[in-house]
């Protein structure tokens, strides 16, 4: 537990054993589950966190709460990291009140088989008196989940975000951020952001412009550390990332079979370098213990306006991690970057007209035809220094 204000506590949860968050996503240095108490006249806490977190959480809230009873639960966000122990709260706390929206309903009954008396519904802009100070609440849709919406403590010009604004990584025991903490945690909110949310640009542009009038102060988001300071830094980094906007420089991914592909693709990073061409590569076969794979892939998708894409041909396609890759563009949105596409074949290529036929299908804008070449990668061979004289 962790004094934020008068009013507000934090409540949240380290989670430093969970390798994949949601299943999919690499978590090296873990991740936080935030939750928040406000304590008023009447207490209300804001979410909940993920199970098997039982003891460390009730400790905390109970000492936030000064050992009150909790008179409400503000639901911001359905997805089971942040709703898990709502069954757990609600019979902890049996006079205890969900506050939620309409579309939240359904999701409370079908999760966690909440009888609706115990719902208060509450709708778009409406505020619930604490005493002193009133928890107002707006819709985001889709950032992440329909249901998503955010809730608006004025009287301390917080606002409890929800998913917006948040990133992998554990939280310390300051949770407040500092001057440096944007830096630390930019790269870790560029690739959650990636992942978790990418899909949903334009309702996150929508919710950033409903929320622009509010004269924020501070962010308390479900996912890494409270923002006082980096505010400025932060709202931009999503806006710019929700807006597909991008700077200069190259995303090499690749899978490889048997290392002739890794090895053009090392080789076109080697020229990059050397032109001084800023560039990242991913590695998605999973060839090099430590590699964030897939996830690191998409975070720089969003850094960086070209996207080189490395696949040997297998049955006749694209590997099958590219592909998903791939697939993972189209889910997203991803609009307005460069492309190229290389890889080796054995008896037949077909890798990379198929890439570009997707990268097309996309509108990304073809560099080149790309460049298949047959079984082993040498220098002589596979022309790359060609390659990045045309990225430049
Ligand atoms: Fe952190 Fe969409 O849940």
């Amino acid at each position: 537990m962790k004094k934020i204000s008068e009013r507000i506590f934090y409540v949240g949860v380290n989670d430093d054993d969970k390798v994949l968050f949601e299943g999919l996503w690499p978590l090296p240095a873990g991740v936080s589950y935030n939750s928040y108490v406000v304590a008023d006249e009447k207490v209300a806490l804001i979410d909940t966190v993920e199970s098997g977190f039982e003891e460390e959480f009730l400790e905390n809230v109970r000492e936030a709460a000064g050992g009150r009873a909790l008179d409400y639960l503000v639901v911001n966000h359905m997805e089971p990291d942040h709703s898990s122990l709502i069954t757990f709260i609600l019979e902890e706390y049996p006079d205890l009140k969900i506050l939620a929206n309409a579309k939240t309903l359904p999701m409370l009954k079908g999760y966690h088989d909440v009888p609706e008396e115990r719902v208060q519904i509450i709708a778009e802009g409406e505020a619930v008196s604490l005493g002193s100070c009133s928890l107002r609440f707006f819709m985001a849709p889709m950032v992440h989940w329909p249901e998503t919406m955010v809730t608006w403590l004025e009287e301390e010009n917080t606002l409890f975000a929800g998913d917006a604004f948040g990133t992998f990584g554990t939280v310390d025991e300051n949770v407040v951020d500092e001057e440096s903490t944007f830096g630390q945690y930019c790269d870790e909110m560029m690739r959650y952001y990636a992942c978790i949310v990418g899909k949903y640009g334009k309702p996150v542009q929508t919710a950033l412009q409903k929320l622009s009038g509010l004269d924020i102060k501070r962010i308390c988001s479900t996912h890494g550390p409270v923002w006082e300071t980096g505010i400025a830094d932060v709202v931009a980094l999503y806006d710019r990332m929700s807006r597909y906007e991008v700077e200069r420089g190259v995303c090499i991914v690749y899978g490889s079979m048997y290392g002739n592909t890794a090895a053009a693709a090392d080789a076109l990073a080697m020229e990059l370098e050397e032109r001084g061409i800023p560039y990242a590569i991913h590695d998605l076969a999973g060839n090099n213990s430590g590699e964030l794979g897939l996830s690191g892939a998409l975070r720089d998708v969003f850094r960086y306006d070209t996207i080189v894409v490395g696949s040997p041909t297998y049955n006749n396609g694209i590997f099958p991690p590219v592909e998903t890759f791939m697939k993972a563009l189209q889910a997203r949105l991803i609009k307005g970057r460069r492309f190229y596409a290389f890889g080796s074949y054995t008896w037949a290529g077909a890798s990379v007209r198929q890439l570009n036929e997707l990268a097309s299908s996309m509108d990304f804008r073809l560099i080149g035809d790309g460049l298949s070449f047959p079984q082993a990668y040498t220098r002589e061979k596979v022309d790359m220094a060609s390659v990045a004289d045309m990225l430049k």
